[in-house]
């Protein structure tokens, strides 16, 4: 590990985080922190509040051991306009408050969006941890969020070859020298540091959670774990119905149960507006429908699950991880490696697509292939001397 407090100052970096899946990915940054950098970097959090339930924020800064959020936001849900705005406007206040070297962002939320315009039109340098991930389809939410996020950042942190090669082909350009700066940004091929998590907790889960998968009533490969939170299925009444109702008969024929850990939005979706399918679903034997997990009892889930079947960006690649085939309930994906690997596979919500993937990837005998797609499980560390290495001498 390179040593930098010699000849370098130390640096503030500030870190915007918001949804689930953020924080769970910042607790790799931290903890690389604090493991190799504590003298070089100073690190604060600020928590845009866009996911607010225990279980969908606390819980996470309590069990991966991340510092509480030096400021919280508070924003909540609401529109994406009045959502994004609320956070640009109190990001904005903080960055002009603290002044940081550089503004890490994660993914492609809201929260990733606002981080970077109220960062970038203040000049301070943004990082975007996760950059180049495409899905060719600007009707989602996301894809707006990660192409204005790339373009305000300087440093760009690819986490797959497919994602560099979409930066070089939106102009981005690898041999650039320093410095660097928004107009003359630095490209990286990384690995995820979702892997470094994975790695870091998944012995981990299995200590501290000892007992959750029996007090479920689950064993080895004795279910399918599910999640479904993606805006064009929980929206989308039909497509919901459609992927519940396929789902449910699927674990009903093969006798095996459904793990539906639900994102609040689809609850939210199936109360309002499905009741009759929700309370049918509530009474069948093969479905589990529970609240979000913990990242370590989700990792229990993930490595002891027969199959996954999910729309989520995350646990796609958890299911690499974990050698399970998948489903992705989307039309498309960014981590196209999966598809192109064979282990995972897109349904969209139809249900020929579902029924015959689900039955292939249920019965298959021959082992599959796992590549390591996702780097070394240092990513964390990578990318942090490559920060300090640029913003060290400020
Ligand atoms: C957001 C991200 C999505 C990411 C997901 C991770 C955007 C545009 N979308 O989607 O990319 O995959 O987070 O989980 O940023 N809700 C609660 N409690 C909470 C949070 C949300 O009840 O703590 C409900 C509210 O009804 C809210 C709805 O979920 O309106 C949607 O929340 P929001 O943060 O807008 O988007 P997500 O679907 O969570
Ligand atoms: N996750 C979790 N508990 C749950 C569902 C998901 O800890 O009940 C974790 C999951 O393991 C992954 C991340 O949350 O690391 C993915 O977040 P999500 O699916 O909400 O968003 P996405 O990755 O699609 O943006």
């Amino acid at each position: 590990m390179p040593e930098f407090s010699d000849s370098m100052s130390q640096i503030k970096l500030i870190n915007i985080v918001g949804a689930r899946p953020q924080i769970i990915k910042a607790s790799a940054i931290s903890r690389a922190i604090r493991n190799y950098y504590s003298k070089d970097i100073t690190e604060l959090i600020v928590h845009t509040g866009q996911h607010y339930d225990k279980e969908m924020s606390e819980i996470f800064f309590d069990e991966l051991e991340i510092h509480k959020p030096h400021y919280n936001l508070g924003v909540g849900s609401a529109g994406h306009g009045r959502q994004t705005s609320l956070m640009i406007t109190g990001i904005e206040d903080v960055l002009i408050k603290e002044k940081p070297d550089c503004v890490l962002l994660y993914g492609d939320t809201n929260s990733t969006l606002a981080g970077a315009l109220a960062a970038s039109k203040l000049h301070f340098p943004v990082i975007h941890i996760e950059a180049g991930l495409r899905s060719f389809n600007k009707t989602m939410p996301e894809e707006l969020n990660r192409i204005m996020s790339d373009h305000s950042s300087t440093l760009l942190f690819a986490p797959t070859n497919a994602a560099f090669k979409n930066l070089m082909s939106e102009g981005f350009r690898p041999d650039n020298s320093p410095p660097y700066t928004i107009n003359n940004p630095k490209i990286y091929l990384t690995g995820d540091i979702m892997y470094d998590n994975t790695l870091f907790f998944a012995g981990l889960a299995e200590k501290k959670k000892e007992g959750f998968l029996e007090k479920m009533s689950l064993g080895k490969n004795n279910f399918v774990l599910v999640t479904i939170h993606r805006d064009s299925n929980t929206d989308d009444i039909d497509r919901l119905k459609e992927i519940l109702i396929t789902l449910k008969s699927l674990a009903e024929e093969n006798d095996i149960v459904l793990v539906m850990p639900l994102h609040p939005r689809t609850i939210v979706s199936l109360k309002t507006r499905l009741k009759n399918l929700y309370d049918e679903l509530k009474q069948c034997a093969s479905v589990k429908i529970i609240p979000p997990v913990s990242f370590l009892e989700m990792i229990l889930l993930e490595k002891n699950c027969r199959m996954i079947v999910t729309d989520s960006g995350g646990v796609q690649k958890e299911s690499h991880f974990f050698r399970k085939p998948c489903l992705v309930l989307r039309k498309e994906t960014e981590w196209i490696e999966l598809i192109k690997n064979g282990t995972a596979t897109l349904v969209d919500a139809d249900t020929e697509k579902i029924r015959s993937e689900f039955v292939r990837l249920y019965t298959c005998n021959v082992p599959f292939n796992y590549p390591g797609f996702y780097g070394d499980g240092k990513t964390a560390e990578f990318i942090l001397s490559e920060i300090l290495m640029m913003f060290g001498n400020v």
